[in-house]
C-alpha cells in the first residue's frame, strides 16, 4: 500500500518551487517521486555543452527533449543548466583548425552560436538559465577563475553570454550560478561580479546558490549573510544544486558503508535550519532544487573520496521519506 505523505512542492506551494536534478536513468527510476514531490526539473549533465554539441554544429537534443517533455507533461518548470562553463565543454570549442588556440572572435562566435541553438530551441520552455557557471576563483588571491573562456576572450565573455541569451529568449530568467557561495570571501567576489554586470545594464536576473553543503559547513549565519548580500542587488535567488553531505569536508574516511544515527540526526537538524531560513527569505528565493532525488544515487558517491557512498537527500535509497523530510515539511 502506498504511504500517503504530503507532497514536498505542495507544502511549499506558497513559498518557492521545489526542484530535482535528473539524469536519463534517475528520471525513469524515480518517476513517481518526481511527479509527486517536485515542480521543477534540472538536467544533471544532459544540457551541458559536451552533451549538446559534441562536434561543431552537430547537436544532440534527444535526451534533453525527452526531459523537457516529461517536465511539461507534469506541469514542472525547467532550469537550464548550463551554457558557459569551464567544465564539460569539448576541446574543439577552444581549438583553432590549424591546431593553435582559437582567437577571441572565433571563440565568441562559437559561444554565441551555441547559445543561439540551445536557448533558441527551448525558447519559452525554460524558466531560468544558468548562463554562466562557476566563473569565480576559489583562490583568495584571484578574482575570476583562470579558464579558457577568460584567457581567450577576457572578462567580457560573461556579459556577452548574458546578452546573447537574453536576445534569444527575452522571457527567460538569467542566472549566474556558483558554489562556495556562502563563504564570505567568495561571496564578495560573486557580489562584485554581479554588481558590475548590473551597472553595465547586462541582463542578469538572478544568482544561483549551488548549496553543496554538509552536516557542519557552511554555518547558517554565513548562509544568511550571503542571501542578504545577494538580495541587496535586487535580484532573485535560487538554490540550484542542494545536497547535504553526511561527511564534514575534511572527513576523508573511505570505509563507511551506511550513515550512522548521529550523522542522520545532524543532517535532519541542518535541513530544518536551511529550510527555515529559505522560508524567511521567500520574497527573494524563487526556487530550491536538490542535486538529485533520493539517496539511491548522488554524484557525491565519488566525491571527494572515490568510491565512497553518501546519503545527502530527504528521501532514502528506497525513496521513503527520511527524518529530514519530516523536518522540512512540518512547520
Ligand atoms: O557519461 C560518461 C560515460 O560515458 C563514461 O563511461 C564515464 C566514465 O567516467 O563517465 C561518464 O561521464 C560522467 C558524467 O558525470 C555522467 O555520469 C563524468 O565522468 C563525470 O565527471 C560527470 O560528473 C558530473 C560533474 O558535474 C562533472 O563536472 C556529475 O554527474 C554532476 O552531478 C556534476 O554536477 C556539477 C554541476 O554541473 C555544477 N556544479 C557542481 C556539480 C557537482 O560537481
Amino acid at each position: 500500500l502506498e504511504e500517503t505523505i504530503p507532497s514536498l512542492c505542495g507544502v511549499y506551494r506558497d513559498y518557492f518551487n521545489i526542484g530535482a536534478a535528473v539524469n536519463k536513468y534517475t528520471i525513469e527510476s524515480n518517476k513517481h517521486l518526481l511527479e509527486k514531490h517536485f515542480n521543477s526539473l534540472t538536467a544533471e549533465n544532459e544540457m551541458k555543452f559536451e552533451n549538446l554539441q559534441r562536434e561543431e554544429g552537430v547537436f544532440t537534443f534527444e535526451e534533453t527533449d525527452r526531459m523537457i517533455s516529461f517536465a511539461e507533461a507534469n506541469g514542472m518548470k525547467v532550469r537550464g543548466h548550463t551554457l558557459v562553463w569551464h567544465n564539460q565543454t569539448p576541446d574543439w570549442v577552444f581549438a583553432h583548425p590549424d591546431g593553435k588556440l582559437v582567437n577571441r572572435d572565433m571563440l565568441l562566435n562559437r559561444m554565441e552560436a551555441h547559445i543561439l541553438a540551445v536557448v533558441g530551441r527551448y525558447k519559452g520552455k525554460i524558466e531560468s538559465w544558468d548562463v554562466v557557471n562557476e566563473a569565480i576563483s576559489d583562490d583568495a588571491t584571484e578574482y575570476l577563475r583562470k579558464s579558457k573562456w577568460l584567457e581567450i576572450v577576457g572578462e567580457d565573455f560573461i556579459a556577452k553570454a548574458f546578452e546573447k541569451a537574453h536576445l534569444v529568449d527575452p522571457d527567460a530568467s538569467l542566472f549566474y550560478n556558483d558554489y562556495n557561495e556562502s563563504s564570505p570571501e567568495k561571496r564578495e567576489k560573486i557580489y562584485r561580479l554581479v554588481k558590475s554586470l548590473k551597472e553595465k545594464d547586462v541582463p542578469i536576473h538572478g544568482i544561483g546558490l549551488q548549496a553543496h553543503w554538509n552536516i557542519a559547513e557552511p554555518k547558517i549565519d554565513d548562509i544568511r549573510a550571503a542571501i542578504e548580500r545577494y538580495a541587496s542587488l535586487g535580484l532573485q535567488i535560487q538554490v540550484t544544486e542542494m545536497d547535504v553531505s553526511v561527511f564534514e569536508w575534511n572527513d576523508k574516511r573511505k570505509n563507511v558503508t551506511e550513515p550512522t544515527a548521529s550523522m542522520l540526526e545532524l543532517q535532519e537538524k541542518r535541513y530544518e535550519q536551511f529550510f527555515n531560513l529559505f522560508r524567511e527569505y521567500r520574497q527573494v528565493i524563487t526556487s530550491v532544487t536538490f542535486w538529485g532525488i533520493s539517496d539511491a544515487y548522488t554524484w557525491l558517491n565519488d566525491f571527494p573520496v572515490k568510491g565512497r557512498r553518501n546519503w545527502p537527500f530527504v528521501f532514502d535509497e528506497a525513496g521513503k521519506p527520511k527524518g529530514a523530510y519530516w523536518n522540512i515539511t512540518r512547520f
